[in-house]
């Protein structure tokens, strides 16, 4: 699908955007190994949550979906069957990693797969700690999909992280939850910790001190009502888009503001954006408030360290805006970017070359100059969802319409973004 988006006089209004896609992964597969049922309410509408839909359902397991309603029938920790046929995990990162932890711990084999982005990402990283949990897997080249999981009896392990991702965390302490005794996950840095919330939320015994996280291994884990917050990764768009078009004031609600999430927020405020939190609160020991942002020049900066990983899903928009920004934007310490759903030092540098922003790359990272002038332009989503809406969020401060070419990959983590966007342009 080509996408014509047309720049904007300003935006305004208040908006309600999908579940979070991270949470709505972990509830999914946490409900299904629960006793009972879950009824998740604002579950994700993107693609890859009802990835791990599907392969909860090809596990035996009955999942009801009546709007962004899904209520999941568990049948406790060794409630899942044998799948008749091949898991199909989509374009979704976390699906895969995650599924593969759980599955390590069942008495049977299961092969797991994605499509052609998802084929070329890296397994090993999920792979080493569950061997030395015990698992038995095939990877295509010991490493891409699919994988081959040889389910049976796993051991507890003391994992140090040699990575900060939360993928490879949750996969251990998802193993970790059919093992017998204490499993121990050590991060480098702290990442989003939405799967230790959920865990406990469903009754499991799990300590977490700073970067060390302890589980207890075969829980009862009990089926619940949640709600999940609406995604701070896809508010993402709209908070650089009312920043970048000038008179633009725009309210976004309910939006999950978990702090292993919120450093978006904090950089923003950092490099002088008029970003607000109107309202907080708890639910399900996750906090939720509402955002507002307004139109603002912004300095820019830097992005390196700990902050690369904790905005490592933002970079792409926040590349965006640190072109229009006073200083420029430098980003450091970002490899990972590199191993995403594209390579997406690879695929912001092309489409900022189609739009005439100059910008340096490095193997970690770029190097933007601020002041530069927005070029309408014909870009491409190269099939990755954030690449697609930075993309429009930069062609709404172009001198003309732009074109996004295979715009449909949105979807995979926010159907909705066209119309939203279109609802609050003015
Ligand atoms: C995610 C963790 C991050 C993030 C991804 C979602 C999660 O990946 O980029 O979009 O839900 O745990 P890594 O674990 O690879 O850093």
């Amino acid at each position: 699908m080509r996408q014509t988006v047309s720049p904007a006089g300003r935006l305004e209004g208040v908006v309600r955007l999908p579940g979070d896609k991270s949470i709505s992964h972990r509830y999914a597969m946490i409900a299904s190994l629960a006793e009972g049922s879950s009824r998740i309410t604002n579950y994700s509408t993107g693609a890859d949550c009802h990835s791990t839909l599907g392969c909860v359902r090809s596990l035996g397991i009955e999942v009801l979906e009546e709007g962004t309603t899904v209520t999941i029938h568990g049948r406790g920790l060794h409630g899942w069957r044998a799948p008749h046929n091949d898991l199909d995990a989509g374009n979704s990162g976390s699906t895969i990693r995650m599924m593969s932890g759980l599955l390590a711990g069942q008495p049977f084999t299961s092969r797991i797969f994605g499509d052609e982005s998802l084929s070329r990402r890296p397994m090993d990283r999920v792979m080493k700690p569950l061997a030395q949990m015990g698992a038995k897997i095939e990877a295509r080249e010991n490493r891409f999909p699919p994988l081959v999981i040889h389910g049976g009896e796993v051991h507890p392990i003391d994992y140090t992280l040699p990575v900060a991702s939360a993928q490879v965390k949750t996969c251990v302490l998802f193993a970790g939850l059919f093992a017998d005794g204490e499993t121990i996950v050590r991060e480098p840095i702290r990442s989003r910790d939405h799967t230790e919330i959920a865990l406990r939320e469903f009754g499991a015994d799990l300590r977490a001190e700073r970067k060390v996280i302890t589980l207890k291994g075969r829980p009862t884990l009990t089926g619940r009502e949640l709600t999940v917050p609406s995604d701070l990764s896809s508010a993402a768009f709209f908070l650089v888009a009312g920043l970048l078009v000038p008179g633009s004031s725009l309210v976004i609600q309910n939006v999950g503001l978990n702090p292993t999430r919120s450093s978006l927020l904090d950089f923003l405020l950092s490099i002088g954006a008029p970003v607000s939190v109107l309202r907080l609160e708890s639910v399900n020991g996750e906090p939720i408030g509402d955002v507002q942002v307004r139109h603002a020049p912004v300095r820019g900066g830097v992005i390196e360290k700990d902050l690369a990983a904790a905005l490592i899903d933002e970079i792409p928009v926040l590349a965006v805006l640190g072109a229009a920004s006073e200083q420029g934007l430098v980003i450091r310490d970002a490899q990972e970017l590199r191993i995403k759903e594209t390579d997406r030092i690879a695929t912001v540098a092309e489409n900022f070359q189609r739009m005439g922003i100059e910008v340096a790359v490095t193997p970690d990272g770029m190097r933007i100059p601020g002041k530069q002038k927005f070029r309408p332009a014909s870009f491409d989503s190269f099939g990755d969802h954030r690449i697609a809406m930075a993309f429009a969020v930069a062609s709404l401060a172009a001198g003309g319409p732009s074109t996004i070419d295979n715009a449909e990959a949105a979807s995979v983590s926010f159907p909705e973004f066209w119309d939203i966007l279109a609802s609050v342009a003015r």
